[in-house]
């Protein structure tokens, strides 16, 4: 009997790809739908902030030397915990976390992934009901399976992500995820506690008209960059500016939102930290894959996000994404500069 049924859930679409791969071990499916899981959790969570004393710094700092709150702990706790308890990831990096975590047990020594991943992003927003969200990165281990994971399964570049995605806690929770096929969107239906595909195959727009920037940063901004936003600001009849500017300062928010209406989204470097804010593993590599796998870009300002090869796991770096064609005009105004 055939289920005439038009809306596939986060585990089925995951388990329809896996039948296009007769050979597929199914981890990959596994691994994500555990990362679904801790998703679902840390959204009740997410939403009852503003009720229970959830709230204020957990009285600890990260790594980065940053206040931590209590949600971002639990946030951590619980996309640590699923990948643990599952049968497909080795072991795991968190933006939390001054080291990576290999699981070391018999199921887990087995497992073909790492998972890399900022557990609550934006997180300085999550006391005044901004959306704040989650980023992960999943790669192919390189060491010897049926040993413990090591720390090179961690240092890999961007291009070697097998699948990478982020979870946006906003006025409804969605989950996106982009493999080499693909990037597809899953909005979490209430009703019935699932992810469901509502976005798919996401392409990113060539040509967009929204700019996201900390304009506060302005003038301590290379030359180029400065160029590239006041152009952002010109009447424009080829570019279709002046661009309007939208800056959440929660990335997950700003770059959804330019993903899907095209846009581009900066953090670049100052003078006084040359390398930004955001984090190469956690924060940029997994978004410039979903960005190139819809059809975007993204660069340090120098070179494509994905070639790089990280040194360190919680290294930063200037970070540009979005729309091909912005990409194109920003990179016009950089080169410019830098000759
Ligand atoms: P945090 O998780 O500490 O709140 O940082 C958020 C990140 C990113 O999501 C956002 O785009 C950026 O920091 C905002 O930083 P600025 O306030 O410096 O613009």
């Amino acid at each position: 009997m055939s289920v005439n049924r038009k809306v596939l859930t986060l585990d089925e679409f995951t388990i329809q790809q896996l039948r296009d791969f007769p050979n597929a071990t199914g981890e990959l499916s596994n691994l994500l739908r555990d990362i679904g899981l801790a998703a679902k959790r840390v959204n009740v969570e997410v939403n009852k902030a503003g009720l229970v004393d959830i709230l204020g710094d957990a009285g600890t700092t990260n790594v980065q030397g940053e206040d931590v709150k209590k949600l971002d702990v639990f946030a951590n706790n619980q996309f640590m915990g699923v990948l643990r308890h599952g049968i497909s990831c080795a072991g795991i990096g968190s933006e939390e976390l001054d080291d990576i975590v290999i699981f070391d047990d018999d199921v887990s020594n087995n497992s073909k992934y790492v998972c890399l991943f900022d557990p609550l992003d934006g997180s300085g927003n999550i006391d005044v009901n901004v959306s704040i969200g989650t980023i992960f990165g999943v790669y192919r281990r390189i060491s010897e399976k049926g040993k413990p994971c090591t720390k090179e399964d961690f240092l890999q570049q961007g291009i070697k992500q097998v699948a990478a995605g982020y979870i946006i806690y906003g006025s409804s929770t969605m989950m996106v995820y982009a493999t080499r096929r693909g990037a597809n969107g899953f909005t979490l239906d209430p009703s019935i506690g699932e992810f469901t595909l509502s976005h798919p195959d996401i392409k990113c727009p060539e040509n967009g008209k929204i700019y996201s920037v900390n304009h506060g940063n302005f003038f301590l901004y290379e030359e180029g960059v400065k160029m590239y936003i006041d152009s952002c600001q010109k009447r424009n009849k080829t570019n279709g500016g002046p661009y309007t500017q939208r800056y959440i300062g929660s990335m997950v928010s700003d770059v959804h939102r330019n993903l899907i209406k095209g846009g581009i989204f900066m953090y670049p470097g100052t003078i006084d930290r040359p390398n930004g804010k955001l984090r190469l593993l956690y924060e940029c590599n997994p978004f410039a894959f979903i960005i190139e796998v819809a059809g975007g870009k993204a660069t340090d300002g120098k070179q494509r996000i994905l070639d790089i090869q990280p040194e360190s796991l919680h290294q930063r770096s200037p970070f540009f994404i979005g729309s091909r064609n912005m990409m194109a005009e920003l990179e016009t105004h950089l080169k410019k500069k830098n000759k």
